[in-house]
């Protein structure tokens, strides 16, 4: 059996994703080399099946398919969720956001947690592995989306993880947690946010579904929804944080304000440094 230098499996995957106009080629190549390897050891060999599954899945990358779709993981806060085609894939973006609401529950015990707009579930997973005296709701409204955060939360909970409690619904509902209205200790949210007349890379507009980005002209049709949904549920000094667009930085601030109860609002930069999410809390 013929065996394959690392190294130049490598060169020729960085060269095939470079010529397929995916924007981080050499780091993708290591992500698929080492999905198939394990581990990268700078001297490893491919075996001759390794190496044919390694050019499956950059042939795959190649077509513009999100890396995370051909791994079929994707991880939030050091938890690994499973993601395929129907549902979004979290992003980096998300880091900040999951750390300011971590950071705002230190010192609450026992916090009652609602995630909005789910995907995934890998928000509501991440805060339920960080806190595990949490109890942490999450609602999502596709079917594909809701079967993969069901299937993650089995497999978190047999991880040991607290159960998160997942729900199908519609964050429109004006009844939906009618039950946890004025009870919550923070409210997260990463919806669609994207305006109709945006144009995305492939990996976006061509794989992932379209629901979970696009929300009205402007962006904004989820995000009124959520803002309304998070000021109800919030208990008085209860926190709020929702993921945005660049451009949507002062409407959200002034659906928060027109809310009349949530006070505090800050936006925050993602690793970038771009504005992506603003915080606030329940008036007191
Ligand atoms: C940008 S994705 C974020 C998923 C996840 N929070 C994350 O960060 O990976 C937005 C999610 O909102 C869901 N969604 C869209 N409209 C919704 C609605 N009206 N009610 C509940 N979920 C909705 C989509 O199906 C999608 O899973």
């Amino acid at each position: 059996m013929t065996s394959r230098p690392l190294a130049h499996a490598l060169a020729d995957a960085e060269r095939k994703l470079t010529a397929a106009g995916v924007w981080a080629p050499r780091s993708d190549a290591e992500v698929l080399a080492a999905h198939v390897l394990g581990v990268l050891e700078p001297d490893a060999e491919l075996d001759a099946v390794q190496a044919a599954e390694l050019d499956r899945l950059v042939a795959q990358r190649a077509e513009r398919i999100p890396l995370a779709y051909v791994t079929g993981w994707a991880e939030l806060g050091g938890v690994r969720v499973a993601v395929g085609p129907g549902v979004f894939v979290p992003r980096p973006h998300t880091e900040p956001l999951l750390a300011w609401g971590l950071e705002r529950l230190r010192g609450v015990s026992d916090p009652v947690v609602v995630d909005l707009c789910t995907g995934s579930g890998a928000l509501a997973l991440a805060i339920a592995h960080a806190r595990p005296d949490a109890t942490v709701h999450a609602v999502e409204l596709s079917d594909v989306a809701l079967d993969f955060a069901l299937r993650n939360a089995k497999q978190r909970a047999e991880a040991g993880d607290t159960a998160i409690r997942l729900v199908q619904g519609d964050v429109t509902d004006p009844e939906l947690f009618h039950d946890l209205h004025g009870a919550v200790d923070l409210v997260v949210a990463n919806p669609p946010f994207v305006p109709m007349d945006v144009d995305m890379l492939p990996e976006w507009s061509e794989h992932q579904p379209l629901m979970a980005m696009y929300a009205g002209s402007d962006g904004t049709f989820v995000l009124r929804h959520v803002i309304a949904l998070a000021a109800r549920l919030a208990r008085p000094g209860g926190g709020f944080a929702v993921e945005h667009g660049d451009p949507q930085v002062a409407v959200v601030a002034a659906l928060m304000r027109d809310t009349g109860v949530l006070t505090g609002i800050t936006n925050h930069p993602d690793h970038h440094g771009d504005p992506r999410f603003t915080t606030a809390h329940r008036r007191i």
